[in-house]
């Protein structure tokens, strides 16, 4: 196996990161993005096809005799986009649609994890807003109320109150807030605990977790404002300890696994598991069929082994024969997005972004004379950009950059980032100043 060319359809910060690690792979000769994004063009010959046109998607890869397609975001994964390819005898990383319903129904999660004993949140799912509204006058508040399909990570409200609580359910159920996504509701059980991601490798027969990560959902600093994509992540997650790690292993990883095959809905590529360590234990907030964005900005730069030859393990079921080594430092992404974000923004907006090497060289220069340790690494993920006739970037998304330093603790990889993020001209863009220092905290 040398000399591949691979395709990896998606757009954001997270496809960017999936391509600067499959780049370093002395195996692949050639990458293709579809569609991609300005940003991405620096490291992906970007393609105008978009991500749910399949058919497209699979005479592109026929033309270009592609030898490996990396499925990257949950829409086409959940569309079936993996058996369009495989059927066309494309190999692929990312499951199947039958598999990938583990992130896009809400209520196929909940169900799979009551019937395999897998610790989460006690639920109920509705489909009839009377019965649901019914239901919550018999439980404590707050609650949680998720819409079942797929919403941007914004089908999830917490209310505090049982008036706010019916309120959600009408507008979800009968309001048509969600479209078809809200018809089917969740309700469950408000936990309490800090939030841990860990991203997992699975060809089916073994599951190997990535490090640990944090994310940092709401907009602005001190966890204040609405909730968003990710607006920044660490690794690894303090909280995250071995003993966790060795309960997530043994009551919540393996049994998932083992309770897909038992479904006939083997799961290959990556399974991300939202984790809530809660004072009973860590228990399933979300399942996600994908590498989760922001996380993989910062668990990618921290993998020591081979990207590509992982995936290919994936998808041919020798993973157990497979290197996957992750190295001791931390890494941080603060995520610069467009004012307004997550609710109304701007977009073809100018920015300039720093040179990371002369970053580097500079900071660690620094570094040596003030006696801190240097960094090992400095990444700028692009998201939401397109390029300008002159070749400069525009503004094209919410989020649009994804910060990246790797330093020898967490300490330094925030300060490091921060200095980079610092480096980036973009005055009509904004991020939060506080992305890891709970993960500080914990580890004080
Ligand atoms: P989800 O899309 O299911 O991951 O939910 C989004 C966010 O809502 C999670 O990351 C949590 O912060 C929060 N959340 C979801 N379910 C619960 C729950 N049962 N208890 C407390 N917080 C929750
Ligand atoms: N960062 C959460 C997700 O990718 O869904």
């Amino acid at each position: 196996m040398s000399n591949q060319t691979v395709a990896v359809i998606g757009s954001g910060g997270r496809e960017h990161a999936i391509i600067k690690a499959i780049k370093k792979s002395p195996l692949v000769s050639k990458i293709y993005c579809l569609p991609g994004n300005g940003g991405i063009a620096a490291d992906a010959e970007c393609v105008n096809i978009g991500v749910m046109e399949t058919q497209k998607i699979v005479d592109f890869c026929k033309d270009k005799a592609i030898d490996f397609v990396v499925v990257a975001p949950d829409d086409p994964l959940a569309a079936g986009t993996v058996d369009a390819l495989n059927e066309a005898g494309f190999k692929c990383f990312g499951p199947k649609k039958n598999a990938a319903i583990i992130e896009s129904s809400k209520s196929f999660s909940k169900d799979l994890m009551k019937k395999y004993n897998i610790p989460t949140a006690a639920y109920e799912v509705f489909t009839e807003s009377a019965k649901a509204i019914d239901y919550l006058k018999t439980r404590e508040m707050p609650i949680v109320i998720k819409a079942d399909g797929l919403a941007l990570g914004k089908g999830v409200i917490i209310a505090q109150t049982l008036d706010e609580a019916i309120e959600v359910v009408k507008e979800m159920m009968d309001g048509g807030k969600f479209g078809a996504s809200g018809t089917k509701v969740v309700i469950e059980e408000f936990m309490t605990g800090p939030e841990v991601s860990v991203l997992s490798f699975t060809d089916g027969n073994v599951v190997i977790p990535m490090i640990s990560s944090m994310d940092h959902k709401r907009a602005h600093d001190n966890d204040e404002g609405l909730n968003t994509g990710g607006m920044g992540t660490v690794a690894p997650n303090p909280y995250y300890t071995e003993e966790v790690a060795k309960e997530c292993m043994e009551k919540i990883f393996i049994p998932t696994i083992k309770a897909m095959n038992a479904e006939g809905r083997t799961f290959k590529g990556c399974l991300y598991f939202g984790l809530m360590i809660t004072p009973k234990g860590p228990k399933v907030v979300e399942y996600n069929c994908r590498f989760g964005d922001p996380e993989t900005q910062v668990v990618l730069p921290l993998l020591e082994s081979d990207l590509f030859k992982i995936m290919v393990a994936t998808a041919d079921g020798t993973l157990a024969d497979t290197e996957v080594k992750f190295s001791d430092k931390s890494a941080c992404c603060v995520i610069y997005a467009t004012k307004g974000y997550p609710e109304k923004y701007e977009k073809g907006l100018p920015m300039e972004l720093p040179e990371t090497d002369e970053f580097i060289k500079k900071y660690n220069e620094d570094a040596k004379a003030t006696g801190i340790s240097p960094i090992s690494d400095a990444l700028i993920y692009v998201a939401g950009a397109k390029k300008a006739e002159d070749g400069s970037l525009l503004s094209n998304g919410g989020r649009v950059l994804g910060v990246t330093t790797v330093a020898d603790t967490l300490k330094e990889a925030i300060a490091a980032s921060y200095a980079l993020t610092k480096e980036v001209k973009f005055d009509g863009g904004f991020y939060r100043n506080d992305i890891g220092a709970r993960a500080l905290k914990a580890l004080s």
